[in-house]
């Protein structure tokens, strides 16, 4: 049977096996899907030793994204941008090609629950790795202007000069956010720690979508003070894991899978 895994470090409370086993059975694929966590200094070893025992395709997770990068003999163009890869398989001629599938994940949840990215202000907040792996895929849908604002604000500028050539993108320093947003995503890792980045509440309108790019049983932190500001649709990063696992399944195995039921399964476990 085909073998896929999930590398990471920790790696035991992914739910991409969960995920790809909703999918392989939806799409009568014969598959199995697995997780491995890596030793920290270990990565580059449990993939070649992967692929050499006839291994088909991984998944790459924290800590590992930029490693997997740096292992590509082939990238696709929103991985070399991202900068990080998630998905890798081996071509015809057995090179080790990475792609990212983050940012498509995020930008096809959005658009599978109505909010469409084109012609609209959009305000993330972070600029850390998970940002980075989502701009192109932002940007690709023609928003009127994508603005990126960080704690460290050097690291929005360097992004903004990424990827300037790539579409309408501007950084503006935290507390100078004084205007609503028709989406604004969190991209920080604050929610992990219970923490709300220090932003002004005039990034909200009663009209502003908020996205959190992380996922909780519940609302995330973020999610309930945008709440609390009177924004109606807060939405999280759940059915972005879903779709960029999507996204992976359609490179391995030529079928996009249905994502909506499983999104579903995964919510009423989470709740
Ligand atoms: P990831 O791969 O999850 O993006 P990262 O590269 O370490 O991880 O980036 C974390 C992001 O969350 C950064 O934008 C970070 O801001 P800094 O660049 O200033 O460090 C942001 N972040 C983390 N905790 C935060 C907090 N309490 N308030 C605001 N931003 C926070």
């Amino acid at each position: 049977m085909d073998q896929y895994a999930v590398v990471g470090h920790p790696v035991s409370h992914s739910k991409s096996p969960q995920i790809h086993a909703m999918f392989a059975e939806q799409a009568r694929q014969a598959m199995a899907y697995s997780a491995i966590e890596a030793p920290l200094d270990g990565f580059e070893e449990v993939v070649k030793e992967f692929f050499q025992q006839g291994g088909k395709g991984l998944n790459v997770t924290l800590p590992f994204k930029e490693q997997a990068w740096a292992l590509c003999q082939n990238l696709s163009e929103r991985a070399r941008l991202a900068g990080a890869v998630n998905t890798l398989y081996l071509d015809q001629q057995g090179q080790l090609c990475g792609d990212n599938t983050d940012g498509l994940g995020l930008v096809s949840d959005l658009i599978q629950q109505g909010v469409g990215l084109a012609g609209k202000n959009i305000l993330i907040i972070g600029a850390g790795g998970a940002v980075k792996g989502v701009i192109q895929p932002i940007l690709s849908e023609m928003p009127a202007c994508l603005t990126l604002s960080n704690r460290t604000q050097s690291r929005a500028d360097e992004l903004v000069s990424v990827f300037a050539g790539h579409g309408s993108i501007t950084s503006l320093a935290l507390d100078q956010l004084s205007q609503p947003f028709d989406l604004v995503i969190n991209g920080t890792s604050a929610s992990l720690g219970g923490q709300l980045p220090t932003v002004s509440r005039a990034i909200f309108s009663a009209r502003t979508v908020v996205y959190d790019m992380m996922y909780a049983k519940g609302d995330t932190v973020f999610n309930a003070w945008a709440k609390q500001q009177g924004v109606g649709i807060a939405l999280d990063g759940l059915g972005m894991l879903v779709e960029q696992a999507a996204e992976a399944f359609l490179i391995w195995r030529g079928v996009r899978p249905q994502t909506q039921e499983v999104i579903k399964v995964l919510r009423e476990a989470s709740a």
